[in-house]
């Protein structure tokens, strides 16, 4: 399988549509915002943008319950706006990634309103039902006594987000509700994702990220299941669409990626990695797959976390990915805390400083490049829950009372942009020591550097208890070290680097010394300090 060479140097920015700007004043923000603010993705460093889906919904849970595939939502304008989108966006050399729901629609979707008729129909068989009422395989979730169908319909999120078949990989005998992924109607369904990502694909879209992309397939088997489907998906798109990319929610890369991705985020569901590296227990919604832990970050100033974890994990995922496709570690997304809760300024340069050099391809989320906090106390918004404090609108002013991120009267807003002293854009563009101005020093060291890409090589060189983390980013003709201290004490760590003494510092807090002896090199880090040094090889 081929990798698009745009993703070697590629910097994804999500965008959640509704809280990123309002264009037209109704308080929610649209694709015309998205379209006005293009140019400050651009000038960020950003090369490509995923869009959070934006397409008709009855918003049970944001928007990730799709009612029709193939129109956007009014409230974010029209069809035509999200092609000129594309277009704007590629005249400014980035690329647009849309989210493909691809594992359940919503209830109000035609095809389950058809399925959920009790009278066999041509869409009786596109979601997965139970043959009676009575009855359900308590191995899945199941909806009861929803419409006069006699079944029950699986689930793969909320109630109102009913599972498309795309059928068991080992049907059960004994469970003849149970169709096989050869199943004709299955693969009626299968065709009909096909179908939506040709439809948007031929209007210029640049490939999708893929939401709960393990669940489609059931059964013990699944796993074999969905690397069948995947890769079917993937040559597809390589046939028709090269330069189009698949990005999974699936959070383990390699087996993501050998099932047909080009990419998966190395997040919760089972991932201990990276919380570990970046403190989420407010969200509970995907910490019962965290388990265990030390129960403290390495990105906290309270030094007692440890990289270790994540560097391990790291370095795992990389070597069963190498040459197959990329992992990528975002800074947040809307269903994580945020970046900056907890944390100081000085506290998430250290953060971003550390994620955005990493191996594989970044992924910022919209506000984490100015700070912006999680907002607490909020009643959950459209099925956000917890997750709604992280998806409040992006201040783009020091206006109190809109952040300039609408005309229209605050009280309707999508959801309130928090207290009056939140950073916004305009600020930090002002200010050289900005986390703003920071992340896009990061993002230009990175575009000029293919040691820094997504390709370069990685290597652990500290992480451990009590211990700053450093790595080390390297290509053909050059190499980064890369340090991080985000404890509230001062760290040091001794190490070996052939031609050390050659090493100049290219981003660095004041303070951080490194003292290069015969044999080994010592790199003293001031409390929540980060340094970034370059060496010619
Ligand atoms: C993914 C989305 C999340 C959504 C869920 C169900 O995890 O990121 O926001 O609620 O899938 O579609
Ligand atoms: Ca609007």
């Amino acid at each position: 399988m081929a990798i698009p060479a745009w993703l070697q140097d590629a910097v994804f920015y999500e965008i959640y549509p509704q809280s990123f700007y309002d264009a037209n004043g109704d308080g929610i923000g649209d694709l015309k915002g998205i379209i006005e603010k293009l140019d400050y993705v651009r000038q960020l460093g950003a090369t490509a943008i995923w869009l959070n889906p934006c397409f008709v919904s009855p918003f049970q849970d944001a928007g990730y319950d799709v009612a029709d595939y193939r129109r956007v939502a009014p409230r974010y304008g029209t069809n035509d706006d999200l092609v000129r989108l594309f277009h704007e966006a590629h005249r400014r050399g980035l690329r647009v990634i849309l989210d493909l729901v691809a594992g359940h629609t919503s209830v109000k979707h035609p095809w389950f309103k058809a399925s959920a008729e009790a009278l066999p129909n041509a869409y009786s068989n596109y979601y997965i039902w139970s043959d009676d009422w009575g009855s359900s395989d308590p191995a899945y979730r199941f909806i009861n006594g929803y419409s006069d169908r006699n079944g029950n319909y699986m689930i793969n999120f909320f109630h109102c987000q009913p599972a498309l078949n795309y059928g068991f990989r080992d049907p059960d005998p004994q469970q003849p509700w149970q169709l096989p992924m050869d199943h004709p109607d299955v693969l009626r369904v299968r065709e009909e994702l096909r179908d939506i990502m040709k439809f948007w694909l031929d209007l210029g879209c640049d490939g999708f990220r893929v939401d709960m992309a393990s669940s489609l397939v059931r059964g013990p088997q699944a796993e074999a299941g969905l690397r069948e489907l995947w890769q079917d998906y993937r040559s597809w798109l390589e046939r028709n669409y090269p330069e189009a990319i698949l990005v999974s929610e699936w959070s383990d890369p390699a087996a993501a990626i050998t099932a047909g991705f080009h990419l998966d985020f190395m997040v919760h569901f089972g991932a201990p990695g990276y919380t570990s590296l970046l403190r989420q227990e407010n969200f509970r919604i995907h910490n019962s797959a965290f388990g265990g832990g030390s129960g403290h970050s390495f990105f906290d100033r309270s030094g007692r976390g440890s990289a270790r974890t994540f560097a391990d994990e790291l370095t795992d995922q990389l070597q069963r990915t190498a040459g197959l496709g990329f992992v990528s570690v975002p800074t947040g997304n809307h269903d994580l805390g945020r970046l900056r809760q907890g944390r100081s300024p000085e506290e998430v340069k250290v953060a971003l400083t550390g994620l955005l050099l990493l191996p594989g391809v970044p992924f910022l989320y919209y506000g984490d490049e100015i700070g912006l906090d999680y907002l607490t106390g909020l009643i959950s918004k459209e099925g956000g829950y917890n997750r709604t404090g992280s998806r409040t609108p992006m201040p783009w002013t020091a206006d109190p009372e809109r952040a300039g991120f609408s005309t229209a009267d605050p009280e309707c807003f999508y959801l309130p942009p928090g207290p009056p002293d939140r950073p916004n854009v305009e600020e930090s563009e002002a200010d050289p020591e900005s986390i703003l101005n920071l992340t896009r020093q990061l993002l230009q060291l990175r575009h000029a550097h293919p040691a820094l890409q997504a390709a370069g090589a990685y290597r652990t060189l500290i992480a451990g208890e009590r211990q700053p983390y450093f790595y080390w980013r390297e290509s053909e003709r050059e190499g980064f070290l890369v340090a991080l201290n985000p404890a509230s004490e001062p760290r040091s760590a001794r190490f070996a680097l052939a031609g050390a003494d050659r090493a100049r510092p290219v981003l660095i807090t004041p303070g951080v010394e490194l003292d290069v002896r015969p044999g080994a090199t010592t790199l003293t880090l001031p409390p929540v300090s980060y340094a970034v040094y370059q060496l010619d090889l």
